[in-house]
């Protein structure tokens, strides 16, 4: 499964038509619209050709899509492999990195901003991983609708948006029933790992975290672990680097 940028075509196939929203529409009873608390800003960023001839040509092994039913990880990955679960995973060069560095894991990854799908989908086609599946949709949902209790041997959560502001903290996806519905997939043993540059967020996370009675701590100073070297630099750790930044690194357990 290859391709080269020649081949690029101009389309306005599938890629273009995808992403109008990436909710499903909920209403009130008398049936009006109703308003989510979301934890991201739809973007309207452009696929480039490249992604979205990659979204159009390998979207069929690559991609899945919210549905009222639980997936079958056995089906979709042909085998029986523990299945880890990233939120948010910007353009996904480290979630396919990882899946790269470790094929007796499946990745699942969930991201709202197509041109990062459309680049990690060119990116999984080039490096030949086979691994991975992604999602375009709000990861809250996948999570009440598609992923079965106790299936997922990991959530990655890296360089969630820190929404700054004291009046957005409601809108940074790590709250409480957030966590406790991760807890609810995890299997026994599964992992959460969190990181965040934004030492505001780390705290909060760490808060939300020590709530959930399953979860176990694995830092031995019972708060950050030092940053592991399995985990790939993101994009956005990056960036908060050139800012001079600190990273923060949370790594629970289910007991
Ligand atoms: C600050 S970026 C970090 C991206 C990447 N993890 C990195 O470190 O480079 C956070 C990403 O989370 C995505 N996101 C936020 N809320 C989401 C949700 N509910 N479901 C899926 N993706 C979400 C955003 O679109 C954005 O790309």
């Amino acid at each position: 499964m290859s391709f080269n940028k020649q081949e690029l075509v101009q389309s306005t196939t599938f890629a273009d038509q995808k992403r109008k929203t990436v909710e499903v529409a909920e209403f009130t009873e008398d049936g009006r619209y109703k308003r989510k608390i979301r934890s991201f800003v739809l973007r309207t960023g452009r696929l480039s050709e490249f992604q979205k001839h990659a979204m159009n040509q390998h979207w069929h092994f690559y991609g899945l899509e919210h549905q009222n039913q639980l997936f079958d990880f056995k089906s979709i990955y042909a085998n029986d492999n523990p299945v880890i679960l990233e939120i948010g995973f910007g353009m996904g060069h480290s979630l396919v990195e990882m899946a790269r560095q470790n094929p007796h894991f499946n990745y699942l990854g969930i991201e709202v901003h197509t041109p990062g799908v459309g680049a990690c989908i060119a990116n999984a086609v080039e490096k030949d991983v086979k691994n991975l599946r992604v999602i375009c949709h709000d990861a809250t949902e996948i999570l009440r609708d598609c992923i079965a209790d106790h299936s997922l041997a990991g959530l990655q959560l890296f360089f969630p948006d820190p929404w700054h502001k004291a009046k957005h903290h409601k809108r940074r996806i790590v709250q409480t029933h957030f966590v406790e519905k991760i807890s609810q997939k995890l299997a026994q043993g599964g992992f959460i790992h969190m990181a965040t540059d934004w030492e505001n967020y780390a705290e909060h996370m760490l808060t939300v975290l020590q709530q959930v009675k399953e979860l176990k701590n694995t830092s031995i100073t019972n708060d950050y672990i030092p940053r592991p070297e399995f985990r790939p630099l993101t994009k956005f750790e990056q960036r908060g680097h050139r800012l001079g930044h600190g990273v923060w690194d949370l790594y629970f357990t289910k007991k």
